[in-house]
């Protein structure tokens, strides 16, 4: 497994196993790496000859209040956690390899970024588009796989490919979760262990709501204020937003339909951890 800090030293690569016919997978990540990552390379490996793994704390995507500083980073764990998942090549650019001085050009995917989390991140998903679109047009790949935890990433993904011509298929992969519900973030790594107790509250209010959707509760309202007990009984918890969207526009919906997204963020002390579920038939 090579481990690369330059763009040209990428490209030199991805040209010599496209001129052997080899197809490429990309796992765009934070690093940090936990088994919800491992998963999408998991994929990537099945569907690809070659994977590519990115480990880079984008500035462009954090705000100025957020926490790019204190963002946890270890590259010798990563690597162990890549190669134990057969990855070919790790990309680990500096902020001056990717951004240079002179750096003036973003892509924004209007709408869909206003909606869940955009509210309250000006700027995250003009970071986050920016950035991997760089990272395809660095790496070429095939396919690039992308969490199903960061629902509204995913779907803003999708929507920039699918407008811009991007020849990338987006594979969005399934939650990855601790025994007890929680999903796998490298953010939980800053919770207390008091904090890591309640965390498991956005989980509780997922199932309250799957529960009430089984028993045959389709008004979102209805739903909502079940789940909004839930986090609401935990004294450390703080409700940012939860809400029920179609999943391809991001716009509210009232009545649950196929394609129904219920994503939530919640404040546990003074970290901030999202869910979601997905609603089919
Ligand atoms: O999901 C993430 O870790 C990041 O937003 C991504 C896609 C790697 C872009 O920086």
């Amino acid at each position: 497994m090579k481990v690369i800090t330059t763009i040209d030293e990428v490209r030199d690569q991805v040209k010599s196993w496209r001129n052997n016919g080899e197809s490429i997978g990309l796992v765009p990540t934070m690093g940090y790496l936990h088994e919800g990552h491992q998963s999408l390379m998991a994929s990537a490996k099945k569907d690809n000859q070659r994977v590519i793994v990115t480990i880079f704390v984008n500035p462009m995507q954090f705000g100025p209040k957020e926490d790019l500083a204190s963002y946890p980073r270890d590259l010798e764990r990563d690597k162990k956690a890549c190669q134990q998942m057969g990855v070919d090549l790790i990309f680990w650019p500096s902020a001056d390899e990717m951004y240079d001085a002179n750096f003036n050009s973003y892509v924004n995917v209007n709408g869909l970024t206003d909606a869940l989390c955009g509210k309250k991140r000006p700027g995250h998903f003009k970071g986050v588009c920016t950035v991997v679109t760089k990272l395809f047009n660095i790496t070429q790949p095939d396919r690039a796989y992308f969490g199903q935890k960061d629902a509204q990433q995913l779907a803003v993904i999708q929507r920039m490919v699918q407008d811009l011509n991007i020849p990338i298929e987006i594979i969005g992969c399934p939650i990855v979760r601790e025994s007890d519900g929680l999903a796998k973030s490298s953010r939980n790594s800053y919770l207390s262990e008091q904090e890591r107790l309640a965390a498991i509250c956005l989980y509780r209010s997922i199932e309250q709501a799957k529960q009430m959707i089984k028993a045959g509760e389709k008004s979102v309202a209805t739903i909502l204020k079940a789940m909004q007990n839930v986090i609401n009984n935990e004294p450390l918890a703080k409700i940012d937003y939860i809400e029920f969207v179609d999943f391809a526009t991001l716009t509210n919906v009232d009545v649950l339909k196929q394609d129904s997204l219920c994503a939530l963020a919640v404040y546990i002390g003074k970290t901030r951890l999202i869910d979601n579920f997905i609603y089919h038939h």
